[in-house]
């Protein structure tokens, strides 16, 4: 390990407008769990700091929805969010926010020092305004139709039907979520962090000096700046935020995304008075964990803030995760679609360690993954129970009952011992090359292989039999076995941090520095150790079962809220306007050249006429001669196909874009009126 007095580790603060879920776990919180964890227990000089994101339109918006203030909701949210990463073992040396005053005078700070320096752009652009609710509307607060796929509730900044990254402007007929009313473009005055000017160092810095970085990593950055950077905007007009530190800036705050990173550093001084080296001094390793969502602004626009105040240590590494899925599914807040941390340790109370192994061994490192009911429960019956559990119990229980709890002598150990404990410094090494390399995953499947390794090493040596004729040997496997105990104790620590106390507690000894695994006498003999007391127990089919049933109760909720959006409101005279008549159908042809159209010959009881109509998928033309139709008659007639289409026949359209005629239900004249 290249080594660095001290290391700065951060976390991407979560947004305090909701609970954390597997997701957030799997991505950012364990991993760098288990990275500090680790470096803490070789005695480095290490801070790790997180807290919650409490700014933004994120927020604002949900407090709407709630009828709360934005402070109100956070303070709800951040309480339950510390409260359960506590509970999980989530080690930060402070979980603070940004809403607290310290931040707020960092975050104004840095703002003014860039700014005092001339490192902003001050311009006006247009941005939609609410002429009712009187204020300028965040991306998220219009809607309109997306112009890609006709989805009538997409967002300013996206839609959430087809994907689409959008612009406010280029959604049809935007609506304002505040009032409905439609926005008005109207000037704004913005302040722009100039990220072009920063194009030739982030190139330098990331793409010549920082190869090592993870390839997602390495890869997004590699693509914004080939595709060249624009200003970007610091500011945004809202009355939720840290407001602008500068003259004539009311109504004005740091957008989110300027001010959260800044957290990280406020989160340090709040920590400690001595917050400056582990920023500014150049033998500090600073990391930041954060998913893949995060890249852009933590390897581009924060560091460029940094730069551009000057005295700030840049990033070393920026492990970034992929994205974690459940039962098949993208992890989704809005439809509940997630397995909520504070409802998993209430359902599964003293099993942190069950969901910190399977969210590390199934951790989404390289490419998006997906976490099964089916795959936890399996994985804690066979490996936690069946391996990990089984060794140590099977090395506690054969010295409690052949030697009364005392470490026995290793008397002449041949060549499989000592091959046994050899390899424990082999896996230490293999641990510790993963782990600072960010791969967990294949790190903790380094330290399990040391429990294997002593379930193998019993199973060949078979102690319990051998006691019979040859004590003096069972001695010495058991020996060897409770120091391969002692060392998972150790080496499991920044993994499972629950099961490694309560290996340490069996085992009747005190935490152990990592740098003494590979040492043959971590339990001195004679020493007294202490009761067996099992460390995983089997997860039935029927606790799988209940959370299987809960998945699809909101699956099946979903389903029912998924309705089409209610249409904008008519009035009585616009619906009159409208021509719709009984008809029957007289003839019918296939388009030819296409899939969906049928070419109809219709009887209105006005006249015959040609209607052109999207349905072959789901009739054939001879099975719908005579029968009765809805027609809206006064359709401006269309040309489809090079044929003169007048009129439309009215059919209802299932979720799954099946459709069905809507006719009167008795024989009735062509030409009646419906309405
Ligand atoms: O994506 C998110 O959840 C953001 N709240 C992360 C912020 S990370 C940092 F910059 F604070
Ligand atoms: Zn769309």
């Amino acid at each position: 390990m290249k080594d660095f007095k001290r290391y700065m580790v951060t976390s991407a603060l979560p947004y305090a407008n909701g609970p954390v879920h597997i997701g957030h776990l799997a991505g950012v919180y364990i991993p760098s769990d288990i990275y500090v964890r680790y470096l803490r227990l070789r005695g480095r000089d290490v801070l790790w700091v997180c807290g919650s994101d409490e700014h933004g339109v994120p927020i604002t918006l949900k407090a709407k929805k709630e009828g709360k203030s934005p402070q109100e909701v956070v303070n709800k949210y951040h309480e339950i969010i510390k409260k359960s990463f506590k509970e999980l073992g989530i080690s930060f040396d402070i979980y603070h926010r940004t809403s607290d005053k310290l931040h707020h005078e960092t975050a104004a700070g840095m703002f003014k020092t860039i700014y005092d320096k001339n490192g902003f752009i001050e311009k006006t652009t247009e941005q939609y305004y609410d002429p009712e609710a009187k204020q300028f509307l965040a991306d998220r607060y219009i809607t309109g139709t997306c112009p890609h796929c006709g989805y009538e509730k997409a967002y300013g900044d996206q839609c959430e039907k087809c994907g689409t990254s959008l612009s406010a402007t280029e959604l049809i007929n935007p609506k304002s979520t505040i009032s409905g009313a439609k926005p008005e473009l109207k000037p704004t005055k913005h302040w722009f962090l100039p990220l072009d000017e920063y194009e030739a160092f982030l190139r330098k810095w990331i793409l010549e000096e920082h190869k090592e970085w993870k390839p997602n990593v390495y890869g997004q950055c590699k693509s914004w700046i080939d595709q060249g950077l624009q200003p970007r905007a610091v500011s945004r007009d809202l009355d939720w935020g840290v407001p602008v530190p500068v003259e004539n800036a009311k109504g004005k705050v740091l957008y989110v995304w300027f001010d959260a990173p800044i957290g990280y550093i406020s989160a340090t001084k709040a920590l400690t008075a001595d917050w400056e080296k582990y920023w500014k001094d150049k033998d500090t390793k600073l990391v930041h964990f954060i998913g893949k969502d995060n890249i852009v602004f933590h390897c581009i626009i924060f560091p460029s803030m940094l730069k551009a105040e000057g005295s700030y240590i840049l990033p070393d590494n920026v492990p970034a995760n992929e994205f974690l899925n459940l039962e098949g599914d993208k992890i989704s807040t809005s439809r509940n679609w997630a397995v909520w941390l504070h409802e998993y340790l209430e359902e599964f109370p003293g099993k942190q360690d069950v969901l910190r192994y399977v969210l590390t061994a199934n951790a989404p490192e390289s490419k998006d993954n997906d976490f099964t009911w089916k795959d936890f429960q399996a994985r804690n019956n066979n490996e936690l129970v069946a391996v990990l559990g089984n060794f140590i119990n099977r090395a506690v229980v054969l010295t409690n009952k052949y030697f009364d709890g005392k470490v026995p002598e290793r008397i002449n150990p041949n060549e499989q011992d000592l091959n046994v404990l050899k390899e424990i410094a082999e896996i230490k090494q293999k641990v510790e090359t993963s782990i600072e390399n960010f791969r967990f995953r294949e790190a903790l499947k380094e330290a399990m292989n040391l429990a294997r390794l002593g379930n193998k090493y019993l199973a060949e040596t078979e102690p319990w039999k051998l006691i019979k004729t040859d004590e003096e040997k069972v001695k010495t496997i058991l020996n060897i076995a409770l120091q391969i105990s002692a060392s998972l104790s150790i080496i499991l620590e920044p993994f499972l941090p629950f099961t490694s106390e309560k290996t340490g507690k069996i085992l009747n000894i005190d935490k152990i520095a990592w740098d003494n695994l590979g040492n043959f006498d971590l339990l001195p003999s004679g020493h007294q150790i202490g009761k067996q007391e099992l460390l995983f127990a089997k997860i039935e089919d029927k606790e799988i079962e209940f959370q299987v049933n809960k998945l699809l109760a909101t699956k099946e909720q979903n389903k029912e809220e998924n309705h089409e959006p209610v249409k904008d409101e008519v009035s009585y005279e616009d619906f009159m306007k409208m021509d719709i008549r009984s008809g029957v159908i007289l003839e019918a042809e296939k388009v030819a050249k296409t899939k969906k159209l049928l070419k109809l010959k219709v009887d209105t009881g006005v006249d015959v006429r040609t209607v052109v109509s999207g349905i072959a998928e789901y009739f054939k033309p001879e099975e719908i001669i005579g029968k009765q139709v809805s027609l809206l008659l006064n359709l401006a007639p269309r040309k489809i196909r090079g044929i003169l289409s007048q009129g439309m026949i009215l059919m209802a359209e299932d979720k799954n874009g099946k459709l069905y005629f809507v006719a009167p239900q008795d024989d009735i004249k062509p030409g009646a009126m419906i309405k």
